[in-house]
């Protein structure tokens, strides 16, 4: 077995415990309400509002316009309101399921567009835990000295995956971006653990059947219309309720937390019932738990950075953070960290930096 004590970075120094040290986010403009998705399938406003939580969500209009469109305003203003040289960022992942191409990685084109250097950039692709995986991945390149500034980005432009005739899956998803700034830990907070885990016998009842290698883009796949989101609900919310709770829980007891313990729960935004089923199961009241479904809707790999961006006017240095996640694959995981700064003070920073603010304001 390794000892972890004999790894070193590049400059021969373990590089310490990770933290995040910034956050930032980005949704376009165009908001889809209920209302108007009732005009566009056999839906109403109730039923979505009571089966998932989702009153509207934002969506990415504009021709050539990707995930990555997203992720360079939601980077520009992390390096903005935190006060950082592009130059010194040193890696950069973006978690995504709508990758502008099949390749180069969206990762690469973000940092093109952000002016970051020729640096380490990749994607992850673990659907909704996309975010839990690269924050995990970037948090080691810390630990171990390789990396001193890096970015975690997750965004997905949902909109281009979604069939707006199917009722089942176009009321739930929306576009969005987040990023977050890791930095090694000045003051002892930050990522204590993280968790990652998979199993991919759940392919069936979530995934897109064409546009991969197993079945190329053709005009037959067009036509029967394989290049959209396919997912059977029920099934999958069986294993996200079971899935959360799990990582909730085997984090809670690998770190001997407790309910009173922990200030916020950071979950994935799928369902707003998954979220209080797993807040149930944790025996945590939902005033610890963020929920910004109710306006940008699931986001992909970009909920729970959206999330820290909304409520970081009330994260404390110190506060207690839980991070979980389930999604297609299946994926699932999570985080324990402590919040390694004054929320208030960076929001009011970025206020400061003239970045806009309007999808801030959170509902309780
Ligand atoms: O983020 C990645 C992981 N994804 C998830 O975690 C999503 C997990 N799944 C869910 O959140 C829920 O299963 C959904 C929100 C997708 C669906 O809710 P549900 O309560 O599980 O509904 P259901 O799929 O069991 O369908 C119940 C009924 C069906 O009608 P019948 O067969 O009972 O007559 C559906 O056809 O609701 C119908 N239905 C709708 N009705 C009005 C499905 N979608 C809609 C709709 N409007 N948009």
């Amino acid at each position: 077995m390794l000892d972890s004590s004999n790894v070193r970075g590049r400059n021969g120094q373990l590089g310490g415990l990770a933290a995040i040290t910034g956050v930032h986010g980005h949704v376009p403009d165009d908001v889809l309400t209920n209302a108007e998705l009732a005009a566009m399938v056999d839906t109403t406003d109730a039923w979505i509002t009571e089966r998932t939580g989702i009153r509207e969500r934002r969506i990415l209009k504009g021709d050539g316009l990707g995930s990555s469109h997203m992720a360079a305003k939601a980077v520009r203003g992390l390096l903005a309101k935190t006060g950082t040289d592009p130059r010194d960022i040193d890696l950069l992942i973006c978690a995504t399921t709508t990758p502008d191409l099949v390749f180069p990685s969206t990762a690469n084109l973000i940092c093109e567009m952000v002016g970051l250097g020729q640096i380490g950039s990749f994607d992850v692709q673990a659907a909704c835990s996309g975010f839990v995986y690269a924050l995990t991945i970037a948090s080691q390149f810390i630990e171990t000295g390789k990396s001193r500034k890096a970015i975690v980005v997750g965004a997905d432009k949902m909109s281009a995956i979604i069939d707006y005739t199917d009722r089942a899956t176009c009321v739930l998803f929306g576009d969005g971006a987040g990023a977050v700034l890791v930095e090694p830990s000045a003051n002892g907070c930050g990522i204590l653990d993280t968790l990652i885990r998979s199993d991919g016998s759940g392919m069936p009842h979530l995934h897109q059947k064409a546009g991969g290698s197993r079945m190329p883009a053709s005009a037959e796949t067009v036509a029967k219309r394989l290049h959209y989101v396919h997912q059977e609900g029920a099934a999958v919310y069986k294993f996200a309720v079971a899935r959360m709770a799990e990582v909730a829980s085997e984090l809670m007891s690998r770190n001997d937390l407790t309910p009173d313990t922990i200030d916020w729960l950071t979950p994935h935004q799928a369902n707003r019932r998954i979220i209080e089923a797993t807040a149930e199961r944790m025996k945590l009241p939902m005033e610890k738990v963020m929920l910004t479904i109710q306006k940008f809707g699931n986001t992909t790999a970009a909920t729970i950075p959206l999330c820290l961006w909304d409520y970081e006017p009330r994260l404390k240095t110190g506060d207690r953070m839980l991070m979980a996640a389930f999604g297609g694959g299946f994926t699932w995981g999570g985080a324990y960290l402590t919040w390694a700064y004054d929320g208030r003070k960076a929001a009011g920073e970025e206020a400061a930096a003239g970045l806009p603010e309007s999808c801030r304001e959170t509902i309780p």
